[in-house]
């Protein structure tokens, strides 16, 4: 079984070609917490896997709240592995990954990074087509990688790219991420907006609700895995004063897949 967690499709496409390559069957964790499926028995040699983005230099809050309360029933010593996605660099992610994991008596076996496109449009400009070509590119030859280490139960193996000053990054702003930086007051819906409710279904807090045709934010914070902002069809939802001006960022499998089935 391989959990993944995505706003924007890199998590869900790395993910998913790794289920692919191992036969394994795919969930997504935003809709096991909405249907409360926090029970799973692995079959006998079956691989369990983790892939989910960055924020902030750690794990999203929800990613480690799921690990943490995740029921797992199993025999034997069974295969762990954790992918993340990053822009950049990925800070001690991976560290705080297998703590939360640790706490819920399972051993992390091994963990990897793959940088993809950034998505966080609310403080930058997204990257060019030029780069965004270029990162998945260095994506599926990573993921090709993992995929063999994994096909291997390499243990104790992590190939984490955890940039610079990644104690102070991870230690610092990434607390005071969760502690600030998910508010979602700064949203709003322009006139674009053509009520087709796909922000309402991709939400992965289940905090949007379409009221009177148009979406509204119903709780004061949320995951900020900015899928609203960057998948919006018309690019009618804005955070703040900045985004009105920026791009947007899909991953492409995401793109043609999900979107598909979610507005079937
Ligand atoms: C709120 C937020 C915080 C982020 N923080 C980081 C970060 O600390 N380091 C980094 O390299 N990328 C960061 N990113 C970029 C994402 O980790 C990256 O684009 C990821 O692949 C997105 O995955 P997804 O498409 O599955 O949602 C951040 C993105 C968001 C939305
Ligand atoms: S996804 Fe965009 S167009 Fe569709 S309801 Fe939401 S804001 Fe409106
Ligand atoms: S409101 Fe937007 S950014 Fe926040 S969790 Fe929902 S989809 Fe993600």
């Amino acid at each position: 079984m391989i959990y993944y967690f995505s706003g924007t499709g890199n998590s869900y496409a790395a993910a998913k070609y790794l289920a692919d390559g191992l036969g394994e069957d795919l969930m997504d964790i935003a809709v096991a917490i909405k249907e409360n499926k926090y029970e799973y028995t692995l079959k006998k040699d079956e691989k369990l896997g983790f892939v989910f983005p960055v924020y902030a230099w750690a794990p999203p809050k929800a990613v480690t709240e799921f690990v943490k309360n995740l029921e797992l029933y199993y025999s034997g010593d069974p295969y762990i592995f954790a992918v993340c996605t990053c822009g950049a660099s990925a800070g001690r992610t991976m560290d705080f990954f297998e703590k939360a994991l640790e706490e819920n008596g399972l051993v992390l076996d091994s963990g990897f990074s793959v940088v993809m496109p950034d998505n966080c449009i609310t403080l930058f400009e997204p990257d060019s087509e030029e780069e965004v070509a270029e990162k998945l590119e260095k994506a599926d030859q990573t993921l090709d990688n993992i995929l063999r280490a994994v096909k291997l139960s390499w243990s104790d193996f992590f190939r984490v790219k955890k940039g610079k000053f990644s104690g102070v990054l991870s230690g610092v702003v990434s607390p005071a991420f969760n502690m600030g930086a998910l508010k979602t007051k700064p949203f709003y819906v322009t006139d674009a907006c053509i009520g087709c409710g796909l922000c309402e279904k991709i939400c992965t807090s289940g905090c949007i609700e379409m009221t009177a045709g148009i979406p509204v934010w119903t709780q004061d914070k949320c995951n900020m895995c900015l899928a609203c902002l960057n998948r919006c069809p018309v690019t009618a939802i804005q955070y703040g004063k900045k985004t009105e001006k920026r791009g947007r960022y899909v991953h492409p499998v995401y793109q043609n897949e999900k979107i598909g089935e979610m507005t079937e």
